[in-house]
């Protein structure tokens, strides 16, 4: 390569000194970004990740309270000039040291159970910082939001009936709306489309508004959640202008939320979502329905994955390399009852050898777990079950998944009757766990 740019360059004009400076120029660029870009990932706020494995043991999922704030402020900035509210969606990780750093910097919350609901509350959250957006429950869940001062997101007819009956026009509340359009990663967390059980038919309108009218019910926000995974900013603008054309016939709106799912990038090469275009299509957008309506709303959005995701790099250690005669497997001791999404949706996590940097030796590794049945880590961007190239594996070397800070731990079981693992949160250059490793006791509490 070097004896051909040196060329390429005399070709062109400059002269073989230059061209031979200009080469050097190159080499060290590509030294120091080598240099940088794997300190990004082998540790966190300057504590190597091998010595957090040490410390606190593995499996272990450690989380960068800086990396959160960072994504907090990116998020706001995306929306400059619009009056916005984040609802983090808490399902993504509901540690309570999460919780509290997410209502520290401004954030609200929105849930879909009362286990949640009462997690805020124990985080510090008034209950009318918080959304319950559920689907599918028992009205006596809605009730309980309602005691605890939560606002509800309604989400079919017979509930948003059920819901008039008992509050008339004394509670306020959202409607969820199913614009029928397909957003999302993989079709599994798509949740607009037709088929979709989320929301109410963007087609079933009229019947809602008979329910609104006949108990004088305060409709607020209207609310749509188009997916999970999206980065095309076509797919937000058209979700986002289904539901502003959905809002002109309810008059007493203060709220638009248009829900989350935007996409982080899971592989160095994934660029993700780029917020500051999202944010300015979905403003502009919203700003432009807000004039037609002829009143000033709330914008609320609601990302889970956008804010913890790259904050989270789950550390795991090698217990066994075996070579076959087809491939060389990697054997970590976690599996999918720690780390779901790789099976669950074909999830590419970027996976790397946190005890050995030395790029010269590379391999290609099958990454898979300890648990009863195929449990691989190592997809490919494609979903596929694949191999993975990585640095020299050795046994008893520290195996780390990034991106592992949403869906990972609050995904986590105990299959196997394996035990779940330990949180770790890195704030001000300190790591402190904020869940201990389970014993033997936990798997016990609540047998006979
Ligand atoms: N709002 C609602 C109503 C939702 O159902 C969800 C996610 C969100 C917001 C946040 O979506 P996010 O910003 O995190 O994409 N377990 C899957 C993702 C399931 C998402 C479920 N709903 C995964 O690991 O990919």
């Amino acid at each position: 390569m070097g004896p051909l740019l040196i060329w390429a360059l005399a070709k062109s004009g400059v002269k073989r000194n230059k061209a031979i400076n200009i080469l050097f120029m190159f080499v060290r660029l590509v030294s120091l970004w080598l240099t940088i870009f794997p300190m990004a990932y082998y540790s966190i706020q300057n504590i190597p990740l091998t010595d957090l494995a040490k410390e606190f043991g593995t499996p272990l999922y450690v989380y960068d309270a800086d990396k959160i704030r960072e994504k907090i402020s990116v998020l706001r900035g995306a929306f400059e000039g619009i009056d916005l509210t984040i609802k983090y969606a808490v399902k993504a990780n509901t540690n309570l040291s999460i919780l509290r750093l997410m209502r520290e910097n401004g954030v609200d919350m929105d849930v879909v159970s009362p286990q949640e609901l009462e997690l805020g509350l124990i985080a510090g959250y008034e209950g009318s910082n918080i959304t319950f957006t559920p689907s599918g429950v028992h009205f006596s869940e809605i009730e309980y939001a309602v005691s605890k001062g939560a606002i509800v997101n309604l989400d079919n007819l017979s509930v948003l009936e059920k819901f008039g009956q008992t509050y008339g026009s004394s509670q306020p509340c959202l409607i969820r709306i199913k614009p029928h359009v397909f957003g999302g990663g993989n079709e599994k967390i798509m949740t607009a489309h037709p088929e979709s059980k989320f929301g109410i038919s963007i087609h079933q309108k009229a019947e809602i508004l008979a329910i609104v009218a006949k108990y004088n019910m305060n409709v607020v926000g209207l609310h749509q959640h188009t997916g999970s995974d999206i980065k095309d900013g076509k797919t937000f603008e058209q979700a986002a202008s289904a539901l502003f054309d959905f809002a002109f016939d309810f008059k007493d709106l203060q709220i638009i939320d248009l829900g989350g799912g935007f996409k982080v990038p899971y592989s160095p090469e994934d660029p993700g979502v780029n917020m500051k275009e999202v944010g300015q299509i979905m403003s502009n957008a919203f700003s432009s329905f807000c004039a037609k309506y002829g009143r000033e709303l709330r914008l609320w959005v609601e990302p889970g994955k956008f804010l913890v995701s790259e904050s989270g790099t789950f550390l795991t250690e090698t217990n066994v390399i075996k070579r076959d005669p087809v491939k060389t497997f990697v054997g970590i001791n976690s599996g999918l009852n720690h780390l779901i999404r790789p099976m669950m949706y074909g999830s590419y996590h970027y996976i790397f050898n946190a005890s050995n940097q030395d790029a010269s030796k590379q391999e290609n590794y099958r990454v898979t777990g300890y648990i009863c049945e195929t449990d691989t880590f190592s997809f490919d961007l494609k979903g596929k079950e694949n191999e993975r190239l990585l640095n020299e594996v050795k046994e008893g070397d520290i195996i780390a998944l990034a991106n592992a800070g949403a869906y990972g731990f609050t995904m986590a079981s105990h299959y196997n009757s394996r035990f779940l693992p330990a949180e770790v949160m890195v704030d001000g250059g300190v790591a402190r766990v904020i869940r201990k490793r389970e014993t033997m006791e936990d798997i016990l509490r609540n047998q006979e």
